[in-house]
């Protein structure tokens, strides 16, 4: 089922009991991010405020901050039905013979077929623009402030559009958007990301870029806006294709742009060539607030809304949060665009405390000497997963969830001289430890056993494992015994 709006993701919500409406009065300023912080902490509802002092629109919190509503938003129960639906996207078999060709080239031409089908379709008008405010005063929208030493007040979850000057192709990302005065937010798309490239391009050509900043879309668009979707796929049909069913998309009033039809606010502006001012501090997803630093300035040059909007939020910090929990869904949905690339992986954990940036644990079908620093590198060069500054590579029967699990390798089967791996490149604008801004060092740990073929010179000794015979006729019985099940499963070697 695509949702095709936020209103009607929350009154699924609803029906489902996993909405609670907030009627006691509540300030926009920190108090929203308390009672965020609660529910998402106990993996509790979306929030809706619907007496927010002094606004006139609702606002919605910790809509996507829970595994379940990631994938009711993209369409499913499971988190791992988008995962299946893009690993058989990406999937290329290599054809058994001329029938297994035809079988193939058919599934991909109708793979093919179901994206272009689920490309973005044009309307001319949407419920979007049912009220234009040519006059911008930004203080009539309940923006938040979320913790209490940050700068200003911030749009948090804003679709920001923008276009490619020379291809014409429209990018969406989620790019946090500080309130500097009535008309004026900080556009803050960090330099990697593709927002900031498009800008760049424009830039040089010493044009203004035109801006679309879109709250409250339908969920599957603000997931798409977030994930890191390969190059050279819009995110607008991918926003279609995990929804199953087609963005609508209609003309910006005074901007050209195209925005979601269906979303609750659109912010239409520019973003001038040269104007910088400073953003942060900003309480961000590391925990700690962001420096302050010069980003370019936003104008809103008109606002278009709903006739009710609801006003989309979400509130960044330590983890657990709604960010996190959705960098752990990002994690399931793409593990199949990694294997396309690295198909050696088994599994990969992103753990929420490595913020998803930080650390990354794989397990691998090794099958050559130094394969684990071959993938090291390889993930160190795939689009955001370049970030990554500690990798763990472990044996494909690794459990790559069980952190006890992970320690344990690590701690015994990596030499700290011989199976360590220490590069420098480009790491996250957010990250603290680096000396240097947007520069630092990554370390891979191989923590796979060794054998003489790695150059190994000794031999590795063996684990022990209980032989299966005597496991299962003591399983039996355990079973056949109520005094012996308290001993529990089995688990381990
Ligand atoms: C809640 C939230 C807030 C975010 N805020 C920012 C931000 O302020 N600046 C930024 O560059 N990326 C931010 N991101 C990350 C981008 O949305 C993400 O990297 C996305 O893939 C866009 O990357 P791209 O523009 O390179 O495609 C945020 C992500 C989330 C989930």
């Amino acid at each position: 089922m695509a949702y095709r709006s936020l209103g009607e993701f929350l009154a699924a919500l609803e029906s489902r009991g996993d909405l609670l409406r907030v009627r006691a009065a509540v300030s926009q300023d920190l108090e929203i991010t308390e009672l965020t912080q609660r529910s998402v902490r106990t993996d509790g509802p979306a929030l809706l405020f619907e007496n927010v002092k002094g606004a006139s629109m609702p606002v919605a919190t910790n809509v996507l901050g829970s595994t379940r509503r990631i994938a009711l938003a993209l369409g499913s129960e499971s988190i791992e039905e988008p995962a299946e639906k893009i690993s058989r996207l990406v999937r290329l078999k290599p054809p058994a013979g001329v029938l297994g060709a035809i079988r193939d080239l058919s599934g991909t031409l109708a793979t093919l077929e179901t994206l272009r089908s689920l490309g973005p379709k044009r309307v001319s008008k949407g419920p979007c623009q049912e009220v234009v405010e040519e006059k911008v005063d930004l203080s009539t929208i309940p923006i938040l402030k979320c913790w209490p030493g940050d700068a200003g007040r911030t749009i948090t979850f804003p679709v920001v559009i923008t276009k490619d000057p020379e291809s014409g192709e429209q990018h969406t990302g989620i790019y946090r958007l500080q309130q500097y005065g009535p008309d004026t937010l900080g556009m803050h798309f960090q330099v990697h990301r593709v927002g900031a490239n498009n800008y760049r391009k424009w830039s040089a050509r010493g044009e203004r870029m035109e801006v679309a900043a879109v709250i409250g879309c339908d969920p599957a668009t603000v997931f798409a806006g977030l994930a890191p979707v390969p190059e050279g796929i819009s995110n607008l049909v991918f926003a279609g294709f995990l929804r199953g069913e087609s963005l609508e998309l209609t003309k910006a009033v005074g901007v050209d742009l195209e925005v979601p039809a269906q979303a609750e606010i659109v912010l239409e502006g520019y973003v001038g060539p040269t104007e910088r001012k400073v953003e942060g501090p900003f309480g961000d997803h590391t925990g700690y607030y962001s420096a302050p630093e010069p980003f370019p300035v936003f104008h809103v040059t008109r606002i278009t809304h709903r006739e009710k909007p609801v006003y989309l939020s979400t509130v960044t910090g330590k983890p657990p949060t709604e960010d996190a929990i959705l960098g752990k869904a990002v994690e399931r949905v793409f593990l199949p665009v990694v294997r396309l690339v690295l198909p050696e992986i088994v599994d990969m954990n992103l753990p929420l405390e490595g913020l998803f940036i930080n650390v990354a644990i794989l397990s691998i079908g090794k099958s050559y000497p130094d394969h684990p620093r071959k993938v090291m590198h390889a993930l160190w060069g795939l689009g955001q997963m370049m970030f990554t500054r500690y990798v763990v590579v472990v044996d494909h029967d690794v459990d790559v969830h069980d952190l006890r699990e992970v320690l344990y390798r690590v701690g015994l089967q990596a030499d700290p001289e011989r199976d360590i791996e220490v590069v420098q490149g480009p790491v996250d604008q957010l990250s603290i430890s680096n000396p240097v801004p947007l520069l630092g060092a990554k370390m891979g740990i191989d923590a796979t056993r060794k054998r003489s073929e790695d150059g190994f010179p000794r031999p590795w000794p063996e684990e022990i494992r209980m032989d299966p015979s005597v496991a299962a006729r003591m399983e039996a019985l355990v079973q056949g015994d109520t005094l012996l099940r308290r001993l529990g499963g089995r688990k381990g070697s």
